[in-house]
């Protein structure tokens, strides 16, 4: 479909309408809810007023993005938000909503492909997100694409009588387009290894 931005199994394209019902879901879902939100989330509009609400976004597009799979199926959101134009700096949220996809790559590949918006057309020099201590898969997805460890807000989160850690991880222009080089590098070599 027009539109779609491909990776290698995910793709990116804006959030339109339709999408609604489905991402009435993933925001209510409690599990994706216990990885994402640092406050109690407030109510979420229901699927009416969702598909309102991304009609008019859709009339002054805003940086943010429905995560696709290999057939075009809705399975995430990815945005950037807090753009600040004057520091080219940006905060990114991402969540794949349907916890059967989790773990299979999908989330990293849509990290790329967002950080190559962000670096690319968008001019920004640096993005920024905040990750719970104990969701290591997220960490690990944020460590593979290349984001690094910058700092922790300690115990900045209560969940069930304990406190955990906010770790914030950033990456940097340079930083992104070295990795990306990195991987071409790696990939051409894996090409010339299978041909041999
Ligand atoms: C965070 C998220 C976007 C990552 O996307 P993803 O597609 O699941 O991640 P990937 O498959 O690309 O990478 C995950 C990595 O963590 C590893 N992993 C999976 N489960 C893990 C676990 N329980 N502990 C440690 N590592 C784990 C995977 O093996 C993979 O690493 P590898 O490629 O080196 O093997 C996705 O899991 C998600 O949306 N989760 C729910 C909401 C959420 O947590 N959002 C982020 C809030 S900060």
């Amino acid at each position: 479909m027009a539109g779609v931005i491909w990776g290698e199994k995910a793709g990116i394209r804006p959030l339109r309408p339709r999408d609604a019902s489905a991402l009435h879901r993933f925001m209510t879902d409690p599990e994706v809810g216990h990885l994402l939100y640092e406050e109690k989330s407030g109510p979420v509009p229901g699927p009416l007023l969702l598909a309102f609400t991304l009609w008019l976004n859709s009339l002054a597009p805003r940086p943010e993005w429905a995560i696709v799979d290999e057939k075009e199926r809705f399975i995430g959101v990815v945005r950037l938000w807090r753009i600040s134009e004057r520091n080219r700096s940006a905060m990114l949220t991402i969540f794949i909503g349907e916890p059967a996809y989790w773990g299979r790559g999908y989330g990293s590949d849509a990290l790329r492909l967002v950080l190559r918006e962000a670096f690319g057309p968008m001019d920004l020099h640096r993005v920024e997100l905040h990750v719970f201590e104990f969701n290591q898969r997220a960490i690990r997805s944020y460590e593979k694409v290349g984001f690094v460890h910058e700092g922790v807000r300690r115990q900045a989160l209560l969940r069930n009588g304990h406190y955990y850690d906010i770790l914030v991880m950033g990456i940097t222009r340079p930083e992104f387009f070295a990795r990306e080089q990195e991987r071409q590098s790696a990939a051409r070599e894996t090409g010339v290894g299978r041909r041999l």
